[in-house]
C-alpha cells in the first residue's frame, strides 16, 4: 500500500478490473486542508442501497443532516440507526472521548473498506467532519436528483483540527436586500468550508432590514429601498429568528451588525427625531458613505439605539452584537468617543459582548470587544494598541477578503477602491503577519465581507465569493504550515466539480485548472 501512498492523490487510479474505482478527491486533497491527513486507496469505501448513518441520540442532528446530504442524488434510503447497531455497513459518528488535541470543533475521520467512523468531542467537530468527509464523496452527490452511478468514497484517515476559533463571512443586507431563502442557501455554502459565523450587515444608508418593534417606521420606511432604487425588504423578527436558527443547524453563529453613528441615513429617514433639526432626511440608494451621522447630542439618540440594541440582544443567542463604527466621516472625533462611551456600555448591559469595524478601537472599548480589521494599510498604531491591551482582532483587510472587490477589470460585479483581488490575492496572506504589531495570539480569526453594492441575486453573490470563500476559509481553519499556492490551486480545480453539481455560480479564474 505504501506505493498508493506515494502516487498522486486524488485523480489517480488505476484501470485494472479488479482495482476499486478512481476517486475524485484523496483525504490530502481537501479544502480547508486538514493538518493531517493520509490517503489509502485500497481503503476506499462504497456506499450502498444497504448503507446506514449509526449515531447516538446526541449526534442525530448532525446524523440527519449528513443523510439529508447523501440521500437526494444517491436515492438510497441511508436510515439513522442506533450507534451499536453493526448489522449494517455505513457511517459511524462517535461523539465524545475523542483525542483531546482536537478540542472542540476537530475530528477524526477513517474511511476504511468495511465502513467509515467520525470521531469527535463535540457536535461542532463531527459537523465539520461532515463537511470534510462529503468532500471524498464523487461530486455529483451534490445533484438535487438520483443519480445512477457508484458512490465510492477515498479511502484513508483525517486528523483535523482549525487553527483560529472564528471563521466568518459577512453579507451585506442593507445595500440590496436578500430574502431568508437567499440568506440561507448561503449559509448552505459556507458551512461547506467550516465557515462559523455569519456577520449580517443589517442595516446601512441605503435600507433598514431588521423589524423592530418599538421603532416601526424603520422598515416601515427605511426599509423600502435599496441601492439604485432597486426593491427593499426586510426580515420580520419571527423570519430573522428563523435564520438564525437555520444558521444554528449548520453550526453558524449570526453576528447581528447595526451599523452606527454612520452609515444611518435609511433610520434618519424613517425618524425626523433622529436628526438634530427634527427633519427626515431623504432616502439615499446611491452608492456614497460617509455622510450621514445620528444627532450626538440628542437623548433621543441613545433612547433609540437602546430600543435597538435590547430587541437585537433578545433575538441573538451568539455572544456578539456588532455596532458598526466604520467611516463616520460626519461625526467629530470628540462625538464619536462621547457617543460610544454612552452606546458600549449598552452592549454588555444586554448580555452582550461588542464587535466593530476597527475604527471603533479610537473610543476606548472594553478587552472583550473585537473590532474588525478592514484597511488596506498593513499598520495601524492603535489597532496594535488595542491587541496589546488584550483585544482579540478579527482579520479582513480589504484588498485580500472582501469578496465584492473585483476579481480583475472585467468582472461585471463589484467595486475596486481597494484594488483587484484575484484567487492568489484572496489566498496569499497570513492574518498572523498581515498587521504589524498583532500577532497570531491577538487574532480571532478571519472574516471574508461581501459587500452589496452591486449584487442583486443569489449567482450574484456566489460569483464573487466563489472560490475566494473557500481561500479565506482555508487561512482561518488550517495549520500555517500547509499554506501553499501551487498545491492550494490543485485543490481548489478539484472543488469545481463540486460547485458544478450544487449549481454554484462560480469565477473560473485563469490562475486555476478547473477540472
Ligand atoms: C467598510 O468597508 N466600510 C467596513
Amino acid at each position: 500500500m505504501g506505493l498508493w501512498v506515494l502516487g498522486p492523490p486524488g485523480l489517480a487510479g488505476f484501470a485494472a478490473a479488479d482495482d476499486p474505482p478512481a476517486t475524485e478527491r484523496a483525504v490530502t486533497d481537501i479544502v480547508p486542508a486538514p493538518v493531517q491527513a493520509r490517503p489509502d486507496p485500497a481503503a476506499n469505501f462504497t456506499l450502498t442501497a444497504d448503507s446506514v448513518i449509526r449515531a447516538e441520540y446526541q449526534a442525530h442532528d448532525v446524523a440527519d443532516y449528513l443523510g439529508d446530504l447523501l440521500r437526494p442524488a444517491t436515492g438510497f434510503a441511508i436510515p439513522v440507526v442506533d450507534r451499536y447497531d453493526t448489522s449494517k455497513p455505513g457511517i459511524t459518528l462517535q461523539l465524545g472521548d475523542a483525542d483531546q488535541q482536537l478540542g472542540s470543533e476537530g475530528y477524526q475521520l477513517t474511511v476504511a473498506k468495511d465502513g467509515i467512523t467520525l470521531q469527535a468531542n463535540t457536535t461542532d467537530g463531527l459537523f465539520e467532519g461532515v463537511q470534510s468527509l462529503r468532500q471524498l464523496f464523487p461530486s455529483a452527490i451534490g445533484k438535487s436528483s438520483v443519480q445512477q452511478q457508484d458512490w465510492t468514497v477515498s479511502g484513508g484517515t483525517v486528523f483535523d483540527y482549525p487553527r483560529f476559533a472564528r471563521r466568518g463571512a459577512m453579507l451585506d443586507v442593507a445595500r440590496h436586500f436578500f430574502g431568508p431563502d437567499q440568506v440561507k442557501r448561503y449559509i448552505d455554502q459556507i458551512a461547506q468550508y467550516k465557515i462559523n459565523t455569519l456577520h449580517l450587515h443589517l442595516t446601512d444608508d441605503q435600507g433598514w432590514r431588521i423589524e423592530i418593534k418599538s421603532w416601526p417606521q424603520l422598515t416601515e420606511i427605511g426599509g423600502k429601498t435599496a441601492v439604485d432604487g432597486d426593491p427593499g425588504g426586510f426580515y420580520t423578527q419571527d423570519q430573522y429568528t428563523d435564520i438564525v436558527n437555520y444558521a444554528a443547524s449548520r453550526h453558524i453563529t449570526v453576528v447581528p451588525e447595526v451599523d452606527m453613528p454612520g452609515h444611518t441615513n435609511a433610520a434618519q429617514a424613517s425618524y425626523g427625531e433622529l436628526n438634530c433639526d427634527g427633519k427626515p432626511v431623504p432616502p439615499r440608494t446611491d452608492i456614497d458613505v460617509g455622510y450621514s451621522s445620528l444627532c450626538i447630542s440628542s437623548p433621543t439618540t441613545y433612547k433609540f439605539v437602546e430600543d435597538v440594541i435590547r430587541e437585537l440582544a433578545a433575538l441573538t443567542p451568539g455572544p456578539y452584537l456588532d455596532i458598526g463604527g466604520d467611516e463616520a466621516k460626519s461625526t467629530s472625533a470628540a462625538d464619536y468617543s462621547a457617543f460610544y462611551a454612552k452606546v458600549m456600555p449598552l452592549v454588555s448591559e444586554y448580555g452582550k459582548q461588542i464587535q466593530g469595524w476597527h475604527n471603533i478601537v479610537e473610543a476606548n472599548p472594553p478587552v472583550s470587544a473585537v473590532p474588525e480589521y478592514w484597511d488596506t494599510s498593513r499598520t495601524n498604531a492603535d489597532v496594535a494598541a488595542a491587541a496589546a491591551r488584550g483585544n482579540k482582532i478579527l482579520m479582513a483587510p480589504a484588498d485580500k477578503a472582501y469578496l465584492d472587490m473585483k476579481y480583475t477589470p472585467d468582472d461585471p460585479l463589484g467595486l475596486h477602491w481597494a484594488g483587484y483581488v484575484e484567487v492568489k490575492d484572496a489566498y496569499d496572506w497570513d492574518p498572523a503577519t498581515v498587521l504589524q504589531g498583532v500577532p497570531e495570539s491577538s487574532v480571532a480569526g478571519v472574516e471574508a465581507p461581501l459587500w452589496s453594492e452591486t449584487l442583486r441575486t443569489s449567482a450574484d453573490i456566489e460569483y464573487q465569493a466563489f472560490p475566494r470563500l473557500a481561500g479565506i476559509a482555508e487561512i482561518g481553519w488550517s495549520p500555517a504550515a500547509t499554506h501553499n499556492w501551487d498545491d492550494y490551486r490543485k485543490r481548489l480545480a478539484a472543488q469545481g466539480p463540486i460547485w458544478t453539481a450544487q449549481g454554484i455560480n462560480f469565477y473560473r479564474s485563469p490562475q486555476v485548472d478547473w477540472k
